[in-house]
């Protein structure tokens, strides 16, 4: 029998990860990765969507919301590696999986390089590539930004690209609650995600082999990972299936949570009904 509930607490990795554990037991299970920088409370929407039907985690990466940052250098295979490392821990064999943009980087190498524990991936606002020297180098200002000029100076400028411009009149609750997440961060995981990110491999390059029903789901709006990216994933994807989420940038899961949820229900349905024919 599991433990469910919220903001459990468990060793993971030799560091404290705190996770959220709804649903009954014995269903379906679905695990959410947040994005950067944000926390397991920006999957609120879709646990509250799917905890009728679905076993729902959704965790904290190491250094965000209440999980310990430990003493490592962060990289997008450590994030796996603890990934991995909570569902041998919460004694999950396979799982589906549901990342959005970092969140999406880290499902992709979980993927691509095991398999074997994952029965469907959805993939939200994200993209395969690694980063250009351009987008290394603005990262770099980025350290240099927070550094001089404070974490709130950051989250107010970030948050301008975050949302669809109609949202900074009718998304009042969403931007406020994007704004807490990225406050809650200590300066120090800002700056050793975004060393991590610079360092990502390309995950494009195998994504031919994904053998798993893939959902790509995107806002119309998105100017961080735009359609175009999501376009190409789904070329290369056999088994996936492309969704633009209207009146929706980025953070399209939280912009546009009842389009977002409508997508991933009708999907995990489908995945279901493929498992038992
Ligand atoms: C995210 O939302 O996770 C970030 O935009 C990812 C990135 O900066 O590449």
């Amino acid at each position: 029998m599991s433990q469910l509930g919220n903001n459990i607490k468990r060793t993971i990795n030799d560091l404290t990860v705190s996770y959220n554990d709804e649903g009954p037991d014995g269903a379906p299970i679905i695990i959410f990765i947040h994005g950067f920088p944000f926390n397991k409370s920006m999957w609120n929407r879709q646990t509250e969507a799917l905890k009728g039907d679905y076993r729902v985690i959704s965790y904290d990466i190491r250094g965000f919301g209440d999980s310990d940052a430990g003493n490592s250098d962060f990289s997008i295979d450590l994030f796996v590696s603890d990934l991995l490392a909570l569902m041998d821990t919460l004694k999950i064999d396979k799982a589906m999986l549901c990342g959005l943009s970092m969140g999406g980087y880290i499902a992709l190498n979980a993927i691509e390089n095991y398999p074997e524990r994952f029965s469907a991936v959805i993939l939200a606002d994200t993209n395969c590539v690694a980063d250009s020297p351009e987008a290394k180098e603005k990262r770099m200002n980025t350290i240099e930004n927070i550094k001089k000029n404070g974490v709130e100076n950051y989250a107010d400028e970030s948050i301008k690209k975050l949302f669809a411009p109609e949202s900074f009149t009718t998304k009042a609750a969403e931007i406020a609650a994007a704004k807490a997440m990225i406050l809650k961060t200590p300066a120090e995981s800002l700056y050793n995600t975004l060393q991590a990110l610079t360092e990502r491999q390309e995950t494009c390059s195998k994504l031919d082999e994904i053998q798993v029903p893939v959902l790509i789901l995107v806002g119309i709006e998105d100017v961080i990972t735009p359609p175009d990216a999501a376009h190409f994933m789904n070329k290369k994807i056999k088994l996936s299936k492309l969704y633009i989420i209207g009146h929706a940038a980025h953070l399209s899961n939280m912009e546009n949570p009842k389009e977002f949820n409508e997508q991933l229900l009708k999907f995990l349905k489908s995945v279901s009904s493929r498992k038992t024919a």
